[in-house]
């Protein structure tokens, strides 16, 4: 896919161009800002967390049948979308009281909401995002009755698909943010999901501890937000990194003094370190191991079990780890 020009830039990504008419490429950035953009700063790595997090929950999403504008991630920072008209309304939704709500409305942090809660904030960054009423998106045209209600469906299908989500992996969803845009379909105008979801959009809390995995680590100084975001990745099941085609074999000298240095095959034969007949051996026995290995580890996590209702639980890159 060729990169054309930048079409837009926002606070977190920018939108560029393609050679194919309906399809565009969004770049995440490592910005980070907060309180409308009042606060700012670069943490290396976080847009590389938020294309792979944001490519797991929306393709997850369009496997029960919510429609959205991925198409498919291309690399660590980019991902291909349809283009789309962005409503310019931010959907907030939230499961427990945190965050701005606590404060303009006095409700207590921390308040579970017997039924999700949703808002409606005029996307607006001069404006500061200002709270509005459903009234004041048909009042001003900026989305009809009939899309209003399409999205308020999606988003209870969302936010029920990932509180399930999250729950299995021992994170609780408070809060979080949506937004839709509007694509022609066969000549009919449809409403998609748009966007990113990804900790700079949600609350995101460990179910046992509330430590917060999301933005608000860097929206108050809590830090460590990179381990945080790669927390849930590894919760969700993301794998780290590029995933080889076959296993690679690395040789290091066993010196603590030298610090184990990497060398070649070559190094080894030359100082007599091992014989060839030796290493064919060797290297025979690590396929063999690492074939079991990856099929130990990959099974253990599929048990299901009697002591899934107390807390006894191993974590193994996030994943609970049952007694069989
Ligand atoms: P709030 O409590 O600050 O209103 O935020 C509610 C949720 O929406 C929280 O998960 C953060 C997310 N959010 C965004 O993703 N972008 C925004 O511009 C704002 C204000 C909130």
């Amino acid at each position: 896919m060729k990169k054309g020009k930048k079409i837009h830039e926002g606070k977190a990504k920018i939108i560029y161009a393609t050679h194919v008419k309906d399809l565009v490429i969004q770049y995440f950035k490592d910005d980070a800002t907060a309180f409308n953009n009042q606060k700012k700063s670069t943490i290396e790595g976080k847009g590389v967390l938020n294309n792979r997090i944001s490519e797991h929950i929306l393709s997850n999403l369009s496997q029960i049948g919510i429609k959205n504008h991925l198409v498919k991630r291309l690399n660590m920072r980019e991902q291909i979308i349809k283009l789309v008209e962005i409503i310019p309304i931010e959907f907030i939704v939230r499961n427990v009281a945190t965050g701005s709500i606590t404060k303009r409305l006095g409700i207590e942090d921390g308040t579970v909401l017997k039924e999700p809660l949703i808002e409606f904030c005029l996307k607006d960054d001069k404006l500061g995002d200002p709270l509005i009423a459903e009234q004041h998106i048909l009042a001003f045209y900026w989305a009809s009755k009939k899309e209003i209600d399409k999205v308020k469906k999606m988003i209870l299908r969302i936010n029920d698909f990932m509180i399930g989500m999250f729950r299995g992996v021992g994170i609780k969803l408070i809060d979080f943010k949506l937004e839709f845009g509007r694509l022609k379909v066969n000549g009919k105008e449809e409403v998609i999901l748009a966007d990113e979801i990804s900790p700079d959009t949600c609350r995101l809390w460990d179910s046992i501890t509330d430590k917060k995995l999301d933005k608000d680590r860097f929206r108050k100084d809590l830090g460590d937000l990179i381990p945080a975001y790669t927390e849930v990745a590894k919760r969700l099941g993301i794998e780290d990194g590029t995933v080889l085609k076959e296993p690679l074999i690395e040789f290091c000298l066993k010196d603590d003094k030298l610090g184990d240095p990497l060398i070649a095959e070559e190094h080894i034969l030359a100082f007599d370190w091992a014989s060839k007949k030796e290493i064919e051996k060797v290297k025979k026995m690590i396929l063999r191991i690492n074939d079991f290995m990856i099929g130990m580890f990959r099974g253990c996590l599929l048990y299901t079990s009697d002591a899934a209702d107390d807390s006894l639980r191993v974590d193994l890159v996030g994943r609970r780890i049952i007694k069989k």
